[in-house]
């Protein structure tokens, strides 16, 4: 017998690149009656929606005012009472840092089923359209995934000793303001300031930037490319393929030796 119970799919959008959609993804979106999304979802992923589907913005807009965490997920709890499909779509993966398990304990807490459909994560995903591997055999045997993000007016609080670590690649998520106490802790825990490290802006898309530098020389490089969020932090020894390995081409690049932005 069919089951006739409403569910929320909790869906990853991936990173941008709209061919990096699963195929789940794309079947639950032309499915969906109603779609809940926020602000790191693409426009070429929404363009791919069937026009008529209910669509709901949470995500914030300067100066607006935009739905805090218990508000979208009474919100979701809402929906699934009157909407038989409820899509949650959130880039990138909704379980690393999307507050996607969050919203998953809410729904079964309402007695509401889900699913969950894993998407590309930022990680894999910008460092691969970078050029830079996460992983090399004899140069990083392990990665690790971090929040870079800090409450406000509280340093970041990490164990920056076991992140210090030469064998392993180092990724921030939502690291760019606090990226000058990042260099400063790591380099003060033994990791050397010439370690290559980059930022990826707009990873995956036709306005993808690459700044690649090293440790020291990160927040500097940065500024002069005035790179702005959203924008992925990768410290290791693996940025040095970046040049050799880099296949992807946006509209335009960083080279640092020439220290301006090229056009391609
Ligand atoms: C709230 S986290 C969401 C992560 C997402 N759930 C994922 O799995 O990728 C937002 C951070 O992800 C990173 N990010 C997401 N998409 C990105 C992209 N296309 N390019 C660069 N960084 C990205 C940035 O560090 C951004 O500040």
């Amino acid at each position: 017998m069919a089951n006739n119970r409403p569910i929320v799919s909790l869906v990853g959008a991936g990173p941008g690149d709209p061919e990096l959609l699963t195929l789940k993804a794309h079947k639950l979106l032309q499915q969906a009656e109603v779609i809940v999304y926020d602000r790191l979802v693409s426009q070429a992923i929404l363009d791919m929606i069937p026009h008529g589907t209910k669509m709901v913005y949470v995500g914030k807009a300067s100066g607006k005012h935009h739905m805090n965490q218990d508000e979208t997920n009474q919100l979701l709890v809402n929906l699934a009472k009157t909407s038989r499909k409820v899509v949650r779509l959130k880039g990138g993966d909704p379980f690393i840092f999307g507050r996607g398990s969050e919203e998953a304990q809410f729904l079964l807490q309402h007695n509401i089923d889900f699913e969950y459909v894993p998407g590309i994560t930022a990680a894999s995903a910008c460092s691969a359209y970078a050029g830079i591997p996460l992983t090399h055999r004899g140069i990083a045997s392990s990665v690790r995934l971090i929040t870079g993000h800090c409450r406000a007016d509280k340093p970041l609080d990490l164990n920056w000793e076991s992140l210090a670590d030469k064998n392993t690649t180092l990724v921030f998520y939502m690291g760019l303001a606090s990226l000058p106490q990042l260099r400063e802790e790591l380099v003060k825990a033994g990791l050397a300031a010439s370690t290559p490290a980059a930022v990826v802006e707009n990873g995956t898309t036709s306005n993808q930037r690459r700044c690649i530098s090293t440790l020291d020389n990160l927040p500097l490089d940065i500024q002069k490319m005035s790179i702005q969020s959203p924008a992925l932090i990768i410290i290791g020894n693996v940025v040095s393929f970046a040049d050799e390995l880099n296949w992807f081409t946006p509209q335009s690049d960083y080279n640092e030796s020439e220290q301006q932005v090229v056009e391609a």
